[in-house]
């Protein structure tokens, strides 16, 4: 079978500050968008990517890609997204071909992830695991506070309880998919049959009662979402660069 990427990219990026979607912001020189792709092109399996674009810009996405620095052995398709990321998700993955058996899910947010942390999901996946999510331990110490409706806005927030740190990891992505499993996982979603509030296509698998294993993740794998992002991304391309 073919390995493909669907690179949701619709977002607006609105934790970023105001300007275009974040997908199509500037990040050395190129659109983080086309960081994204690159690092789907860059690993060994895939060849196809299929990039989910603003619901009003997908001409201009395709324009913008064609005309980027991208291998051409893999062929790159864009779509138009939707209302979340989970609808965007859905709508890439009604894009691929028949012969696609597994998939990678990847934030164009996530623009720099190393082509070796793409290369060992796909390998976990053809491995027989039909959910791979790439995955790292969490420094912080983190906190559960009480949801008070009454609490006024601004009002310190009451702690209700310390998580233990060990037994966290935050994850990242491409997730990589058996096809069928991910195309299940999303039917049943587009169904009302639990996928509400899931933030990742891996959340939708478990709740299908299917495993989902992880992987080691990346530092440079990070989520491009605040304005200090941007610098640590420029950081990593001129480091990269050097
Ligand atoms: O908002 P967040 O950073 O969690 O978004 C994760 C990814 O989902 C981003 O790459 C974003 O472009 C994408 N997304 C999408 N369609 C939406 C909302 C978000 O493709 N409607």
């Amino acid at each position: 079978g073919r390995t493909a990427a669907v690179v949701p990219a619709a977002g607006r990026g609105e934790r970023l500050g105001p300007g275009a979607p974040k997908a199509l912001r500037d990040l050395g020189g190129a659109p983080v968008l086309v960081h994204a792709v690159r690092a789907m092109c860059q690993a060994d399996e895939v060849s196809l990517v299929v990039v989910v674009a603003p619901p009003e810009s997908p001409d201009a996405v395709r324009a913008m890609l064609a005309s980027a620095p991208l291998p051409a052995a893999v062929e790159i398709v864009v779509v138009p997204g939707g209302a979340n990321r989970q609808e965007s998700v859905r709508l890439g993955l009604a894009a691929l071909p028949e012969e696609v058996d597994v998939v990678l899910v990847h934030d164009a947010a996530r623009a720099l992830v190393p082509a070796a942390t793409v290369d060992s999901v796909v390998a976990t996946v053809r491995a027989g695991a039909p959910a791979v999510v790439p995955a790292l331990p969490v420094t912080d110490t983190v906190k559960r506070v009480g949801r008070d409706p009454n609490r006024p806005a601004g009002a310190p927030e009451p702690v209700v309880d310390t998580v233990d740190r060990a037994d966290l990891r935050a994850v990242q992505t491409p997730q990589g998919f058996d096809r069928s499993v991910l195309a299940e996982a999303h039917g049943n979603a587009a169904e009302g049959l639990g996928g509400e509030g899931a933030t990742d296509c891996a959340g939708m698998v478990e709740r299908l009662g299917r495993p989902v294993v992880l992987v080691p993740g990346h530092e440079e794998a990070f989520k491009i979402t605040r304005p200090l992002d941007l610098v640590l991304a420029e950081a990593v391309l001129a480091r990269r660069e050097t």
